[in-house]
């Protein structure tokens, strides 16, 4: 299946403190923060390994170490850098790419305004971050950019996801799985995920 939900007690937790509309600012920002470290595990957990050898201050010892070219986490802007921040916690190393894409309020389509990724991006696994899939529009727009610049292993992390966007997601993008935390009911008659945790973007930074 091309769908993972996270449902990790952590997660479902601070998901609920995010949805809660009487969260401040501060407060979402720093659990999406925390939400992301945990996702990252998941998103990171078939990274392929090599054996180093090492010595510990006993002996020595042949140990597991990634292998391959440092991952790249591409944030789709602005609301994928409130989990980014978690991420990069986590694997502190990570390339990161930026794309910035937002709605057209009326007809729901995505607009790019800016696109930069680091180089080798088809020797990375690419993981592209952004908390809400909706209809799906900006993060396919996301993913087309990404397999253009010559992304190949490719994973769409987010923290709530709307049937809708997840059928058209991987309708074009079959090769890409999906992480979320949640699969919520349905869009309203204005693009927003029911029930949702409302708008990242203006939660995150206002
Ligand atoms: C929101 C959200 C996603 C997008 C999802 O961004 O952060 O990027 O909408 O919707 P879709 O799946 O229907 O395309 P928004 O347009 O509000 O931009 P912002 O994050 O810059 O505020």
């Amino acid at each position: 299946d091309n769908l993972t939900i996270v449902d990790h007690p952590l997660i479902q937790h601070k998901l609920t403190i995010l949805r809660d509309k009487t969260t401040s600012t501060a407060q979402f920002r720093q659990v999406i923060r925390e939400v992301a470290f945990v996702l990252g595990c998941e998103v990171t957990q078939d990274l392929k390994l090599k054996e180093v050898e090492i010595e510990t201050p006993i002996e020595k010892m042949t140990a597991p170490y990634l292998e391959g070219k440092k991952l790249c986490f591409v944030s789709i802007l602005r609301a994928g850098n409130g989990l980014l921040d978690g991420l990069l916690d986590l694997i502190p190393s990570a390339r990161v790419g930026h794309v910035g894409i937002y709605r057209d309020h009326e007809t729901l389509e995505a607009h790019r305004y800016y696109f930069k990724t680091p180089d080798k991006l088809g020797e990375r696994l690419v993981v592209l971050v952004d908390p809400m899939l909706a209809t799906g529009n900006t993060a396919i727009d996301a993913a087309n950019e990404l397999k253009k610049a010559g992304a190949k292993a490719m994973k769409f992390l987010c923290l709530v996801a709307a049937p809708e966007g997840v059928e058209k997601f991987s309708a074009a993008h079959p090769d890409v799985p999906i992480i979320t935390a949640a699969l919520d009911r349905q869009l309203n008659d204005v693009g927003y995920i029911m029930p949702g945790l409302g708008d990242a973007g203006d939660r995150i930074y206002g």
